[in-house]
């Protein structure tokens, strides 16, 4: 450090190699000078919401659920399980690395079946949430999948997903999922292309409620998607962030994952809480990887815990016990459903109301998409330019992919809503 500064205020001309002349001449004036700026995050489009001025703007770019009044809503069963964590006065002491056992198990069950086979020979691990699912998936696939350490990812998919496998050492391919032209699923397109990539390839499947665009394959479809990939040796990747939240029935939204289970698929799975409890901020999530057997289970179970160790020693503790609370209790979780249902619900209406409102203005497009889409987002076909517009002259805000968030949707504004899209779109 010293030398390095006496070389640079004497300006002394020392042959060197170019690489160490560039990092001494960095040094010379900030350490991270040659950090390049990012791309803005998804988060634009609330900032440029928050700078608008006008008091009928229409945000509909948040991925968070909104009640009709477009407020954010913490669900009754949380508020009440929250309440049953805080009185029993229970220690702050760290988890084990995998979690906490009451909720992991819970979840497991939640997301398989309480008959299904896969939960004696389950490996799961609480994550922090969806996303560190995924992660912890992405480097546990990287570290010991035996075939090509790559993985296909719909086109399009949730903008994270790249980010996340490439971030764990895996290469990141796409198989053909959406069409533009039906705005609805490119089944053919998606069968074509799992049965074109090397045999033994890694996919991963959104379970339900697909993002960014609402298109779903049909329990039919899923069976076909289910025969093709073990023809091909395939291994799948579940991302279940919505489980629930699509039709209102947390057993409906997991046929996928089930169906798979059941024909013998091996999977690894990604649970999230955010959505369906609405847990968001707490970062609830658990990994999970069905194993052949109980010996194999031991060493999977083994490896996770090594992997998990470095990566941040042990989950929180706080909306674990919430979640297990909601699971683990016969009334909290039977209010849980209703509340979810409710969501769902709320949703399906908006939908519907959008739809109803545009044909009512007397808009000549089919706009039945909206309607047979599920989840939180709908794909609206919009162009580019016409998001732009939506924004500029509306004041309405999402991504420009087309993309709306129906949680943003209200009785209120809804009417509002259809009147943009049909100016920009007629
Ligand atoms: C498809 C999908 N997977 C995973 C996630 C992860 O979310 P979180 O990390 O908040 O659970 C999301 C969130 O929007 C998602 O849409």
């Amino acid at each position: 450090m010293l030398s390095t500064l006496r070389v640079a205020t004497r300006g002394a001309v020392v042959a060197r190699s170019a690489s160490a002349f560039r990092f001494q001449a960095v040094r010379a004036g900030s350490t991270w000078a040659n950090v390049p700026q990012g791309p803005p995050a998804i988060l634009g489009i609330t900032e440029a919401f928050k700078a608008d001025s006008f008091d009928k703007k229409i945000n509909l770019g948040v991925g968070a659920y909104r009640d009709d009044k477009g407020k954010p809503y913490v669900l009754p069963s949380v508020r009440a399980a929250e309440q049953k964590v805080v009185s029993n006065n229970l220690n702050k002491e760290y988890a084990g690395i995998t979690g906490v056992p009451e909720f992991t198990k819970s979840a497991a069950v939640l997301a398989y079946g309480k008959d299904s086979s896969a939960l004696d020979r389950l490996v799961i691990t609480q994550s922090i949430s969806g996303t560190g699912a995924l992660r912890i998936g992405g480097a546990f696939l990287q570290r010991f999948y035996p075939g090509a350490k790559k993985i296909y990812i719909p086109n399009p998919s949730w903008a994270n997903h790249g980010a996340v496998f490439k971030d764990s050492g895996l290469e990141v391919d796409k198989y053909r999922y959406y069409d533009p032209k039906s705005i609805g699923l490119d089944f053919e397109g998606m069968v074509a292309d799992l049965k074109a990539a090397p045999k033994g390839s890694i996919f991963l499947f959104h379970a339900c409620a697909h993002n960014p665009t609402g298109v779903d394959p049909t329990p039919e479809q899923w069976k076909e998607i289910s025969a093709v990939v073990k023809e091909a040796g395939h291994y799948a990747f579940f991302d279940m962030a919505y489980q629930g939240f699509a039709s209102g029935d947390t057993n409906k939204d997991a046929f996928a994952v089930r169906h798979f289970v059941a024909e013998g698929h091996n999977i690894c799975l990604a649970q999230s809480f955010a959505k369906n409890m609405g847990l968001y901020g707490e970062r609830v999530g658990a990994f999970s990887i069905v194993a052949k057997d109980a010996e194999e289970k031991k060493r999977i179970d083994s490896q996770v815990k090594i992997l998990v160790r470095p990566l941040y020693s042990n989950p929180p503790i706080h909306g674990a016990r919430i979640a297990a609370e909601i699971l683990n209790d016969a009334t909290l979780h039977k209010q849980w459903l209703a509340e979810v249902k409710e969501m769902a619900d709320r949703i399906i209406t908006m939908r519907a109301l959008l739809k109803d409102n545009l044909e009512k203005l007397g808009s000549k497009h089919d706009w039945s998409h909206i309607t047979s889409q599920i989840g939180m987002f709908a794909y609206t076909g919009l162009t580019a330019a016409q998001m732009d517009s939506l924004a500029k002259e509306h004041s309405v805000y999402a991504t420009k992919d087309g993309r709306i968030s129906v949680a943003g949707i209200t009785s209120e504004n809804v009417g509002r809503l259809a009147e943009a899209i049909y100016k920009v779109k007629g």
